[in-house]
């Protein structure tokens, strides 16, 4: 594990974009696993201006996110789908056709995680960018006795529907189901980056990262990626010095 804090936002979303990028150059076809919420947003800004710049193209890249909410449509402007072209797909060259975020109004959920499954099995994600829950999810793989592998449709705990209302006009909208990558196809991406942000995250970063491996707290398991990388900012990371 490769644990790197720093000094300011700014220096953080440049290392995270940096390592986006130059995976792009290295490997233009390269499959990116991406992630929304508040984590994620200062690195699409940085690599929205790496492309303006010139100094790197998605024109060839192909993406899976990790998760969308059920029963919200691409256009609902709470949707994953929708915070992606917004942050990112919009701003730069990708094909739209070759962004993938699950299908929320899908009628068969469970044939939809299946062919959303068998898309990642088929193409490998190359790196996969994830952002933590407070209560230590990834994805919307929330804490639990067991953990589901492939992608599934997983009920939100309170605290996640609370910690997300913030995009709906009330918690009573917030939906309380969502599609899910499982942990299986994140822990088989090549390379993981994981982003932590804020004094709030603090403590459930160290247990994620130096605590025991437990499906009570599913980033711990990425103690046993062969590549992860953590970033993090100071109030994040403090523990970590
Ligand atoms: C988002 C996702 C979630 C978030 C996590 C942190 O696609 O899968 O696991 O990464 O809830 O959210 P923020 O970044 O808003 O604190």
């Amino acid at each position: 594990m490769n644990l790197l804090t720093f000094r300011t936002e700014e220096d953080l979303n440049r290392a995270g974009a940096g390592l986006i990028a130059s995976l792009l150059q290295t490997n233009p076809r390269a499959v990116l696993g991406l992630a929304t919420g508040s984590t994620p947003i200062g690195i699409y800004e940085e690599l929205v201006k790496l492309y303006q710049g010139g100094s790197v193209s998605f024109a060839r890249a192909r993406s899976y996110n990790l998760d969308e909410y059920v029963g919200l449509s691409g256009s609902h402007p709470a949707s994953y789908r929708c915070f992606m072209n917004t942050h990112l797909f919009d701003q730069v060259d990708i094909d739209p056709a070759n962004t993938h975020v699950p299908n929320g109004l899908a009628v068969d959920l469970e044939q939809e995680c299946a062919y959303y499954d068998a898309m990642i099995e088929d193409e490998g994600i190359d790196l996969q960018l994830l952002g933590l829950g407070h209560n230590g999810h990834i994805g919307f793989n929330e804490p639990d006795d067991s953990l589901i592998a492939g992608t599934h449709a997983a009920t939100l705990q309170h605290r996640t529907r609370e910690a997300n209302a913030r995009f709906f006009d009330s918690i009573r909208d917030v939906p309380k189901q969502a599609i899910t990558m499982g942990v299986a196809p994140i822990m088989k991406a090549r390379q993981v980056m994981l982003v932590i942000r804020g004094e709030s995250k603090a403590e459930i970063a160290k247990q994620a990262l130096t605590g025991p491996i437990t499906t009570k707290c599913p980033a711990s398991l990425l103690q046993l990626h062969p590549n992860l990388v953590v970033l993090m900012d100071e109030a994040a990371g403090a523990w970590a010095k």
